[in-house]
């Protein structure tokens, strides 16, 4: 039997998941890493952390599964967006990646599109030019640290890099691609146009994949690292998202997932590239061959309940402690306490800044209308809220855009606490429905290496034989018609704060 392995480089770890063809998990082992934020707005991580994490997680997942690396058919590579890691001529790391919520780039973002114009960087990109995207990052080499920049000779997104420490070999894949505000979407291709018109060498970006191509093997040198049989298939893979839209079995018209990690994105399948006339949602390759997606990216969703955890729910943490639970569990119980709506409480959850509705490096994270009467357990709710109230916003603009909406799959941690599932369905006014399989990105490159390996035809066909309803959460009429009106004070205090966020930056700036 050949086994497929999925290896995803999250933010705050990498996971290898060992898979049979129904999608049975043999072994699944994550590796964490820390994540660097030098000064504020920045974040940043070693590259060589990735791939010390991939070796370890890929040789515990055989050895959990008690397999060898020849029985493994297929690897797919999945990881976070928009970062950038620089070689040299060399192939050495030149400095830490630039990751997908690094916020230092708002000035090259507007140098890109005076000096290559906005007309052709949406013409050829179908998106704006954002902060979190990878071209800004090397203008921003060139601009601020021209002596690493003189090095550079390959620019690579994560999971890419962990492709070439695995086969030797350079390549991308389309819906990772997207991401780097280099591809030209549309004809699924990178943007030599846009390239030159910011001088950029196209011979930077290794050559792009689609995501279930097999696209490199894996090294004499990788096996050994890794314990993969050297030959090994890689395919293409996928950007987080896109990957973990097949896990989910987002792969047909009116289909749509809701993930809350660290980030929250609403995303949907596309037959054809549409895009949002006001350029807040993002619309990208699919790791379908020939599809696009579009998606709604919230940059901290899941990330402003670790927040919340880490600044404020010590004592909620020495209770799970104390009886084994997870620290999330026991905050969720807690904010079920308060009733919906927070009795007038506000959470804006723009800790990072934000991307989908408002791409604002500058925005930040807002509690409003605190009174008295207000407990830790409102502050947890309003936050499990405020969460909900953004991804709402993508809900309205796909609504806006014509992308039908017929069935919502949420997964990540938002979809493990009935309550947050609730509060989701209350938001938007949406059926929320869990599905079987909890593995998401790693689930996805397993089933594209499973197409690559020619154990299914399609990628269609790979996610039916895996992919199956858990549970439907409907939304309560009285609690949507509340949130209707919180959600209409949530998205009126940014309209009002807007302009003072950037003088909060500057504060914290110092
Ligand atoms: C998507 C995005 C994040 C990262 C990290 O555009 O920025 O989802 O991929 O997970």
């Amino acid at each position: 039997m050949g086994y497929l392995l999925g290896i995803d480089i999250g933010t705050s770890g990498t996971k290898a998941l060992l898979i049979d063809e129904t999608g049975r998990v043999l072994a699944s082992a994550t590796e964490e890493y820390p994540l660097l934020t030098p000064r504020p707005g920045w974040a940043e991580q070693h590259p060589q952390d990735w791939w010390r994490a991939t070796a370890d997680a890929t040789r515990a997942v055989l050895a959990k599964a008690g397999v060898t690396g020849a029985d493994v058919a297929g690897v797919g590579l999945s990881g976070q967006m928009h970062g950038s890691v620089f070689l040299d001529a060399n192939n050495e790391v030149i400095r830490p990646a630039l990751l997908w919520c690094d916020q230092r780039t708002a000035a090259q973002c507007q140098w890109i599109n005076s000096t290559a114009g906005e007309g052709l960087v949406v013409e050829e990109t179908l998106n704006p030019m954002l902060t979190g995207f990878t071209a800004p990052k090397i203008i921003w080499l060139r601009q601020e640290e021209p002596e690493h920049y003189a090095r550079v000779r390959k620019v690579l997104l994560p999971k890419d890099y962990i492709r070439w420490m695995l086969s030797g070999e350079f390549a991308s894949e389309v819906s990772d691609a997207s991401g780097t505000a280099l591809l030209n979407v549309r004809q699924r291709q990178w943007s030599t146009r846009l390239m030159n018109a910011i001088d950029i060498d196209p011979a930077w970006m290794a050559p792009v994949f689609e995501s279930q191509e097999p696209s490199t093997r894996v090294s004499a040198r990788a096996a050994e690292a890794t314990g993969l049989a050297a030959g090994t298939p890689i395919v293409g893979g996928g950007g987080d998202q896109a990957a973990g839209a097949v896990g989910n079995g987002i792969v047909r018209t009116g289909v749509v997932s809701s993930t809350t990690g660290t980030s929250g994105v609403v995303f949907a399948f596309m037959d054809e590239p549409l895009v949002d006339p006001r350029l807040r949602a993002h619309t990208f390759c699919h790791a379908v061959p020939g599809k696009w997606h579009t998606m709604g990216v919230m940059l901290s969703a899941g990330g402003s309940l670790r927040w919340i955890r880490d600044a404020l729910c010590g004592p909620e943490r020495d209770v799970a402690a104390a009886m084994g639970k997870d620290p999330y569990e026991v905050m969720c119980e807690e904010a079920a306490a308060a009733p919906p709506g927070c009795e007038g409480l506000v959470f804006l959850p723009y800790l990072t800044g934000e991307r989908t509705p408002y791409p604002d490096p500058d925005a930040k994270g807002v509690f409003f209308g605190l009174h008295l009467r207000h407990t830790r357990a409102h502050l947890i709710r309003a936050v499990l809220e405020g969460v909900a109230f953004g991804l709402k916003d993508s809900f309205e603009i796909f609504a806006e855009m014509g992308v039908p909406v017929d069935q919502v799959r949420a997964s990540g941690g938002g979809a493990r606490s009935k309550l947050w599932l609730q509060i989701q369905a209350d938001a938007t006014n949406h059926a929320h429905h869990t599905i079987n399989v909890e593995e998401g990105p790693a689930l996805g490159v397993a089933l594209l290496a499973g197409v690559g390996a020619g154990v299914y035809r399609s990628v269609a066909e790979a996610c039916d034989a895996v992919i199956r309803l858990a549970s439907e959460t409907k939304p309560i009429p009285g609690n949507a018609e509340l949130y209707s009106r919180c959600h209409a004070l949530y998205q009126r205090l940014y309209g009002h704060l807007a302009s003072d966020f950037k003088e909060a930056s500057a504060l914290a700036a110092g």
